[in-house]
């Protein structure tokens, strides 16, 4: 089947639902407490970055699976309210939608059980159905939040493409597939994640850097470590390494800060193939920055509209 449309962003990664509960404590084993408020959010890292290139006005689609239940008939209408194409989300009856059970305590202490469901299930079927959409899309994004295979098939169907990829090796792992480097035009990770695979600190700028040369070695394309409040740091080979400072704001909640600036990353570089790295960072900080100021994770992420023009 070939989709007319070629997209900017197509993200082949997770669909999380959030489960909020405020408490004044966590509980202790077998107890059960009272907490305050409630709330369903919609995360998982692939959705979240999908959703901020979507709102940014990248043209996207999502790959992914969730349940046939209500927490994944109400992932795709998320999907559709942001505009992103859901075409290639398939509802698995063998599995839920993937969950993230968070207990947040008024001090800002939290306990969070993830269960993956229908995220694991996504597999190499899926991926065949899109691939006429992957091979005609400017930029193909991927994270660690599905099966690491079924991520590194999609990166080579898109390089075998000539696709520009994009890769987030989030959450961490420390013995990560090598191929995943070398097909990453692309490879975008905290520092935590930067520590994680070097064996490094990666505490101090130059730490940051040291670690990020390494990442670098190891044959992706440019390397970017994001640095929280510090901003970020963007290596290529040839040059220098630039860093980037952070916009300062008043930060509410940084939650998803990360996953909004790869996307916003995802968007620059699929609509703007010509601006240099280093440009694109500085406004997906700018993005981020903005994402911080409000609570949330998708909730907090900003529309184009809402974005000084100079970002566009
Ligand atoms: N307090 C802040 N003020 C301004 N910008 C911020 C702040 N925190 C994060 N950012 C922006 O967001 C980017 C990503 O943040 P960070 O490095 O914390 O990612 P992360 O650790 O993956 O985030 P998280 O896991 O919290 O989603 C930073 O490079 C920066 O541009
Ligand atoms: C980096 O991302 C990981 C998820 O891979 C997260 O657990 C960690 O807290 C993040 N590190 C920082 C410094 O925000």
């Amino acid at each position: 089947m070939m989709t007319e449309e070629a997209f900017d962003v197509i993200v082949v990664g997770s669909c999380m639902t959030d489960l909020v509960s405020q408490s004044p404590r966590l509980p202790k084993e077998g107890e059960t407490i009272h907490g305050r408020n409630f709330f369903i959010g919609f995360g998982g890292k692939g959705a979240n970055q999908c959703v901020q290139a979507a709102r940014l006005g990248a043209k996207t689609a999502m790959v992914a699976k969730v349940g046939k239940d209500s927490f994944g008939d109400g992932y795709l209408r998320n999907f559709k309210d942001n505009g992103v194409h859901a075409g290639f989300v398939g509802q698995s009856p063998d599995a839920a939608t993937g969950v993230a059970s968070i207990t947040v305590t008024d001090a800002g202490q939290n306990a969070i059980v993830i269960v993956a469901g229908a995220n694991a299930l996504l597999s190499e079927k899926e991926l065949g159905e899109a691939l006429p959409a992957i091979a005609s899309a400017k930029v193909l994004l991927c994270q660690l939040e599905i099966a690491p295979q079924t991520s590194l098939r999609a990166l080579r169907m898109a390089k075998e493409k000539k696709v520009t990829t994009i890769f987030n090796p989030a959450p961490a792992m420390a013995d990560l597939d090598p191929d995943f480097y070398r097909l990453s035009d692309v490879f975008c990770c905290n520092e935590t994640e930067a520590e994680l695979l070097t064996g490094r600190p990666a505490d101090t700028a130059e730490e940051a850097e040291r670690a990020g040369r390494e990442l670098l070695r190891r044959g992706c394309g440019a390397v970017v470590v994001t640095l929280g409040a510090r901003g970020c740091l963007v290596l290529k080979s040839a040059n220098a390494a630039e860093s980037l400072p952070a916009t300062p704001v008043a930060a509410l909640d940084t939650t998803g800060a990360g996953d909004s600036f790869i996307g916003a990353l995802a968007f620059y570089m699929a609509r703007y193939p010509q601006m240099q790295l280093g440009e694109m960072a500085r406004r997906a900080g700018h993005v981020a920055a903005a994402s911080v100021r409000a609570m949330g994770t998708q909730s907090s992420y900003p529309h184009k509209g809402d974005l000084a023009g100079e970002l566009f």
